[in-house]
Formats: structure tokens, C-alpha cells, sequence
């Protein structure tokens, strides 16, 4: 998997696979083709037998400082929609493993809609979320308003989306916007621990146990505990029940095949 903004281990650690972006001198502005790329590598990390969980990181300076400005200043509303640049976001968001935001830096802009975009957050201490949109005449459009309102509550969300100001990684954690805050220095160790720690767990149940609590995002309560019933009935499909359960009862650790 060779691509021009992105590196992809597929066979990072155990079954870990890592990418990380790569547009050091523009800290990691997501440009289009970037975010076709990480399209395409999930997509086919998805597909990999021996891949249970996927970390995405960027570098010291930044997991991503937004979607890439200078890409974007000249384009009018009927530019926009022809690039239709939501639909790679809407197949990242599809992802069926479970994905790791490993973030150093900071995570602004489409960069903090990315982070918000994966499953889990882990920050290095000095790492800095925002929506700084509005200063550039506009807002966020890669879902910021609304996860972060989820994730923030409304009063810290609003001021964030309309004063623009960033939040560091200790408040992130403080007010549930993150999982983890982690030395600098610490931030992929520690990404790898918990994706490793995951990474044990049945591939069907996980996938199921994704989607349900995605769900919770984008349904009412009682539509939420139908599908996660559904969920939870079809998991009892799997030999992975069976053997995670017997595993249980013969005091062993469990093998999970992903069947
Ligand atoms: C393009 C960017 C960029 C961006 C930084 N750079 N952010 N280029 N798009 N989003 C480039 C700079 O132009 C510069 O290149 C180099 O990266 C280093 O940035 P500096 O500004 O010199 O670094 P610093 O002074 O440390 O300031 C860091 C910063 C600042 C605070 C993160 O770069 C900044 O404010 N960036 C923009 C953040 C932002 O507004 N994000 C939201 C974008 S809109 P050159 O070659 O000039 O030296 C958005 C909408 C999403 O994300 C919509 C859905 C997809």
C-alpha cells in the first residue's frame, strides 16, 4: 500500500495496522487527495484478515491543522459540490474495525473532525483541539458541529465553533472529547497498547459492538436499543460466541477466529 500523503503498516504490531499521515511541511492539511488516499487504505485494512484495529497519527507538530486551505480558497459553493468531498468522509466513517486517533499537536479544523471521526482519542499532553473555521469566514463542515456538540455539550461547543479558541488535551479529556491524555512522547505506545488490547477480542463481536454504539449517534433511544438487540441477537451467529463463552467456563483464554 503505496501512497503519496499517507504511510500504511499494515502489519504494524500483532494485529495492529498504523497510518500515519504524512505532509510534514503543511502539518498535515488534508488536501483532497490525502483524504482520498486514507479512503482507500481503510478500505482495504477493512479487508485484512490479520488487521482487528487501525491507528491513524500524524507527527509531533500535528495530527492534521484542517483541510487544506490553500486548496480550498478559490472554489465556489457548485465547485464544492461537484468534488462531493463528503463521500470519502461518509466511507471513513463507514470503517468497520475499530480506529485509533493517536494525536500529537495539533487537531483543528478537519483535523479535529478526523480525530472525532475515529472510534477512540489519545493525546499527548500538548496536543490542541479546535474549530478555527470561523476565522477563515466559514464553519465546519466534516461533521464538527455536531460531534463535538455530542462529545462537549452545547455551551463548550458553541464557544469553540464560534470564537474559534482551542482546547488542550487535559480539558479534551476533563470534558469526554478524548479517551486518554499520555507524555508526548508516550502517545503511539500508548495507542498501540489499547488497539493491542482490542485487537484480542472477536472481529465479529467488535464490529457489531461498533455499529451499535455509532448508532447511539444517530438515532432516537428507542431506535438505538432495537438495533443494538438485533446486534447483540447476531452475535450468537458467530463460533466466536461459542468459544468465547466455553473459553470462560474451561478457564482459558479465548481464540477467536473472526467466524
Ligand atoms: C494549508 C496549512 C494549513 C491548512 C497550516 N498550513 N495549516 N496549509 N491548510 N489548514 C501550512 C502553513 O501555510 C505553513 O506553510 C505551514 O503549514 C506551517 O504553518 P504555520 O502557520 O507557519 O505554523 P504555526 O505558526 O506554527 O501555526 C500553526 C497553526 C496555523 C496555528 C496550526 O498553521 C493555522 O492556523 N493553520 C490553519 C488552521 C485552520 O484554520 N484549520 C481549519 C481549516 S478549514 P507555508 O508554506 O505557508 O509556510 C477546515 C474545514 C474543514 O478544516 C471542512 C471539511 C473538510
Amino acid at each position: 500500500m503505496t501512497y503519496e500523503f499517507i504511510i500504511v503498516e499494515p502489519a504494524f504490531q500483532d494485529k495492529v495496522a498504523l497510518i500515519r499521515l504524512n505532509r510534514p511541511k503543511e502539518l498535515n492539511a488534508l488536501n483532497l487527495q490525502l483524504m482520498l488516499e486514507l479512503k482507500d487504505a481503510l478500505k482495504s485494512l477493512d479487508q485484512l484478515e490479520n488487521v482487528s484495529c487501525i491507528i491513524i497519527t500524524g507527527n509531533e507538530q500535528a495530527f492534521a491543522a484542517g483541510a487544506d486551505i490553500k486548496q480550498m480558497e478559490s472554489k465556489n459553493a457548485i465547485d464544492l459540490l461537484h468534488i462531493d468531498q463528503f463521500e470519502t468522509w461518509d466511507q471513513i466513517r463507514k470503517t468497520k474495525k475499530p480506529l485509533i486517533a493517536a494525536v500529537n499537536g495539533f487537531a483543528l479544523g478537519g483535523g479535529c473532525e478526523l480525530a472525532m471521526t475515529c472510534d477512540m482519542i489519545l493525546a499527548g499532553e500538548s496536543a490542541k483541539f479546535g474549530q478555527p473555521e470561523i476565522k477563515l469566514g466559514i464553519m465546519p463542515g466534516a461533521g464538527g458541529t455536531q460531534r463535538l456538540t455530542k462529545a462537549l455539550g452545547k455551551a463548550k461547543a458553541m464557544e469553540l465553533v464560534l470564537t474559534g479558541r482551542f482546547i488542550g488535551a487535559h480539558e479534551a479529556c476533563e470534558r469526554g472529547l478524548i479517551n486518554q491524555v499520555v507524555p508526548d512522547e508516550l502517545c503511539l505506545d500508548e495507542a498501540v497498547k489499547l488497539a493491542k488490547e482490542i485487537a484480542q477480542m472477536s472481529p465479529v463481536a467488535l464490529q457489531l459492538a461498533k455499529e451499535s454504539v455509532l448508532k447511539a449517534f444517530e438515532s432516537g433511544l428507542q431506535e438505538g436499543l432495537y438495533f443494538e438487540r438485533k446486534n447483540f441477537y447476531l452475535c450468537f451467529a458467530s463460533d466466536d460466541q461459542k468459544e468465547g463463552m466455553k473459553a470462560f467456563v474451561e478457564k482459558r483464554k479465548p481464540e477467536f477466529k473472526g467466524k
